[in-house]
């Protein structure tokens, strides 16, 4: 695995799928945590978002898919567009808007009653009713675009408390994809995993990109710079900088991302 992926610049990605932030802003209660954030996710391609421990990260990606909306006393402000919709107009289904950015938690968070195949088609069927040979098909390709299908194709019957965490973790993965979302996003979907697990989830991410546009939070900047083609800095709510992945830990352009970087703070 490259580290950042400068060399992929001129291979057009095969999604189109344009995120993006405007004056974004997140509440609870009366509490600000996310400030005036504008940022815009490459179609196809990989943004880390960094940044110390309760800076903000989670909740801006749950702003993203009009998840922290759904919060106790939780507000959002200013915009999100994928493509040409504001995701956050009046007539806009925010179930419909879930279904397309897709949101993978930090816990793996299977169903644990149904079985794995249940599992990977559980919000295709909540969206639409689809034949059961194309359910396969679906399965099947999921769990293979998760790297999980060689080691789970023999037991789909299985419940998933039969697998290892890092192994649900990816059954997540899957059951994300499975409904196509145009977006994916991931909230330090490794840091309750073994050091193998984590590279395995790293190496499915990295390869995901092209047909999905993946926003990952983490607070591991090495993986960042092993997974992402940009990177984003946020800091007390706010976007600090955001810029090419080996750019932003080379040569960062302001004085905080360097000191966040160099290990001054967080
Ligand atoms: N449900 C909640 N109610 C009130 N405050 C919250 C809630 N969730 C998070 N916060 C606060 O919002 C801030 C940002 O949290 P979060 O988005 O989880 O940060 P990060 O993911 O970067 O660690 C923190 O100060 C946190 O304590
Ligand atoms: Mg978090």
């Amino acid at each position: 695995m490259a580290a950042a992926s400068a060399d992929r610049a001129d291979v057009p990605p095969v999604t189109t799928a344009r995120l993006a932030a405007e004056g974004l802003g997140a509440y609870y209660g009366p509490t600000r945590v996310v400030r005036d954030v504008t940022a815009s996710f490459t179609p196809g391609r990989v943004t880390a978002i960094v940044g110390p421990s309760g800076c903000g990260k989670s909740t801006l990606l749950r702003c993203l898919n009009r998840l922290h909306e759904t919060g106790r006393d939780a507000r959002t402000t200013g915009r999100v567009w994928l493509d040409d919709v504001d995701v956050y107009a009046p007539d806009v289904s925010a179930v419909a808007v879930r279904r397309q950015v897709a949101l993978v938690m930090q816990r793996p968070t299977p169903f644990p009653t149904l079985s794995i195949e249940q599992n990977v088609v559980a919000g295709l069927q909540a969206a639409h009713a689809r034949p059961t040979a194309d359910l396969r098909a679906v399965t099947e390709d999921a769990l293979r675009r998760a790297a999980l299908w060689s080691e789970v194709s023999h037991r789909l019957r299985a419940r998933p408390g039969t697998l290892s965490e890092g192994q649900q973790q990816r059954l997540c993965i899957a059951r994300a994809l499975a409904t196509s979302p145009r977006v994916l996003l991931l909230d330090e979907p490794t840091a309750s995993l073994d050091p193998l697990s984590v590279q395995k989830i790293e190496e499915l991410v990295y390869g995901l990109r092209d047909r999905v546009t993946v926003v990952m939070v983490t607070h591991n900047m090495q993986q960042a710079a092993r997974v992402s083609d940009e990177t984003a800095f946020l800091l007390h709510g706010e976007l600090v900088e955001m810029a090419a992945t080996t750019t932003l830990f080379t040569t960062p352009g302001d004085p905080r991302t360097e000191a966040y970087i160099t290990g001054r703070f967080g």
